[in-house]
């Protein structure tokens, strides 16, 4: 089940401890597919490649770079993953706790999360951002599956609230003037690599999904675990499958409508870390 020990965590975080100086970063973010840019945005950066990185995974998507970042933003010590680790590139569950862990032993304040995501609600629009209110998860299996690691959490452990009512709110004053679209809402995994068929989407629609990704869940309830705070965003990268006739869905559709609102969600993103 590939369950790494504590001490590998350890291993793996002081590792990266020294390599930005010991200092304890405030916020920490996983980018997500075609969003990366926003690394640029780091200043004074330091700059550490995943296969440095002891126990550490591999990014195995093109479209995802594979490069842990510290630097500022602002006032405030950034640590951004760039290139996420997914179940459809063969990871398990139990292997994809280890980014939020690493925050975790890091002392990270506040995890937040970006996705492109498939958007289920109609009333959406391709471009729009959702502030994740909740998750739908019916796959068998969660990253707190197998021994638990009583140092991260217990055994059994609350997801009522596990994306930060306050740190919504907070994104939600920010996103005055921003240029963009705001919705909150609620994200269903699914596992990938394939997108999902008309007839999912629909199925997800009565079950409450607002919008439908292959990422983010995991680490979610990694950070519900060691009882992180936690904001997560979903960019709607395109209308889900079926919504609209006659539309096949693409990776580069995907990369291309992230990289139209880049340069706006990078601004509304400084924003949020600052006010954090
Ligand atoms: N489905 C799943 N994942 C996605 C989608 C989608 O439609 N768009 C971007 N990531």
């Amino acid at each position: 089940m590939d369950i790494m020990t504590y001490e590998q965590y350890k291993e793996c975080a002081d590792y990266v401890k020294e390599r930005i100086g010991g200092e304890t970063p405030d916020v920490a973010l996983i980018l997500g597919s075609g969003l990366g840019d926003f690394a640029s945005r780091i200043k004074d950066p330091v700059v550490i490649d995943y296969r440095e990185i002891p126990h550490f995974l591999v990014s195995t998507v093109e479209s995802h770079a594979g490069k842990l970042i510290f630097g500022t933003v602002g006032e405030k010590k950034v640590l951004c993953m760039a290139g996420r680790f997914h179940y459809y590139e063969g990871y398990s569950f139990q292997q994809l706790a280890l980014p939020v862990r690493l925050f975790k032993l890091l002392g990270v304040k506040v995890t937040i999360l970006i996705n492109a995501a498939g958007a289920v609600n109609t009333a959406y629009r391709v471009g729009d951002i959702m502030l994740i209110k909740d998750h739908i998860k019916l796959t068998g299996d969660s990253p707190m599956g197998g021994a638990n690691l009583p140092e991260f959490g217990p055994r059994f452990f609350d997801v009522t609230d596990m994306y930060t009512a306050s740190l919504r709110k907070l994104a939600l004053e920010c996103a005055e003037g921003s240029g963009l679209t705001f919705h909150e809402g609620t994200y269903m995994f699914f596992t990938g690599p394939q997108f999902e068929t008309p007839a999912e989407i629909r199925a997800a629609r009565m079950l409450g999904a607002d919008a439908v990704g292959m990422s983010t869940v995991t680490e979610a309830l990694t950070a519900a675990h060691c009882g992180m705070p936690l904001l997560a965003f979903s960019v709607m990268t395109n209308m889900a499958a079926g919504v609209l006739p006659d539309v096949k869905l693409s990776d580069e559709e995907v990369g291309e409508a992230a990289g139209k609102i880049a340069e706006r969600f990078g601004n509304y993103m400084e924003k949020v870390i600052e006010r954090i």
